[in-house]
């Protein structure tokens, strides 16, 4: 059990369930009005031994660095931690932890549903029956594209990319799958390992990211690598907005070579690039990979057993190291 006394600053509003824990456990500064300003988080943080921040809140150097010393821990409510500058926060002696494993299953339900709406073109129906815009049923009006015995390339095929096959699987849809180092046959489970990017994109029928956000994935989509995907591809992105260059995605996107896209995340989120916006043919969702009730809890629960391991002593069972 974690110690009382701790206090906990909160960047953003958390499901009731978890801030309930997190109030009867720790001195829970809790915010439930607009997301903390970065000044915000370092005026209030001299009354906090630990941060509870999420992906909108950008802990960078200049931030971590202005802390006070009686911070010790950031507990992301979340897995990816790009937003995190995980280096200064090491070298001020400040503990990082995520939240892995617990959105896996509802990140892949989007990713699926982002592929089927994108090749079936739901968007687009779903926008025309709200406008009251349909004529009736044709032979030839509203076409998308077919789905079962299709190829599917994964970039990164973590818990997340392995989630997403198992669902493909059902279509009858052939995996394929691009990581740096090929995964035990097991993990693998019949995919098809590509040691490069290249490769992967010469045969996807569709592409779907699930690689963090680094250095070295950032703009992995870009004129050059979208090139080289199959005239008619669709890409789904459920990772991360800037693994992709949006100018070359919406040009792709408009020549048809890319044929549809399925976006649930954008670089600079919740501005967008304008040119989705004008294109039929983009499936777009506000970064609701992990919004079930359940996955939501589960993230904040996974935050909060990161604080108690933390403050009662032991290791955070999901540490964040460089
Ligand atoms: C994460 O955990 O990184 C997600 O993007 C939040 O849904």
């Amino acid at each position: 059990m974690a110690s009382q006394q701790k206090t906990i600053l909160v960047t953003q509003r958390l499901p009731n369930a978890v801030e309930n824990r997190l109030s009867r456990d720790y001195d829970a500064i809790l915010n439930h009005g607009a997301a903390l300003t970065q000044e915000q988080i370092v005026s209030q943080a001299h009354k906090a031994d630990g941060l509870l921040v999420t992906v909108t809140d950008q802990i960078d150097s200049n931030l971590v660095k202005a802390l006070p010393n009686r911070v010790k821990i950031i507990a992301n409510f979340g897995v990816g931690y790009e937003h995190i500058d995980i280096k200064t926060a090491g070298q001020s002696g400040i503990v990082v932890t995520n939240t892995p494993g617990v959105l896996t299953e509802a990140t892949a339900d989007i990713a699926l549903l982002l592929l089927l709406g994108a090749a079936r073109r739901a968007g687009e129906g779903h926008v025309m029956m709200r406008a009251g815009d349909w004529h009736g049923w044709t032979p030839t009006s509203m076409i998308g594209h077919d789905i079962t015995g299709k190829r599917l390339g994964i970039v990164g095929l973590g818990r997340i990319g392995q989630a997403v096959a198992r669902r493909a699987r059902a279509f009858n849809i052939g995996i394929h799958y691009h990581n740096r180092h090929r995964l035990p046959l097991k993990e693998e489970a019949g995919a098809h390992y590509h040691d490069s990017l290249e490769s992967l994109l010469a045969i996807s029928d569709f592409l779907s990211l699930h690689a963090a956000l680094t250095p070295q994935t950032q703009g992995l989509l870009n004129t050059r690598t979208l090139s080289l995907l199959p005239r008619g591809a669709i890409v789904i992105n459920t990772a991360r907005g800037d693994l992709v260059d949006d100018a070359a995605l919406v040009e792709s996107l408009q020549s048809g070579h890319v044929a549809a896209a399925g976006l649930d995340v954008f670089s600079g989120e919740p501005h967008i690039h304008p040119g989705y916006t004008c294109l039929d043919n983009v499936f777009l969702l506000p970064h609701l990979g992990s919004a079930t009730t359940g996955t939501r809890n589960a993230m904040g629960f996974c935050a909060l057993d990161n604080l108690d391991a933390f403050f009662s002593g032991q290791e955070p069972p999901h540490l964040v190291t460089l």
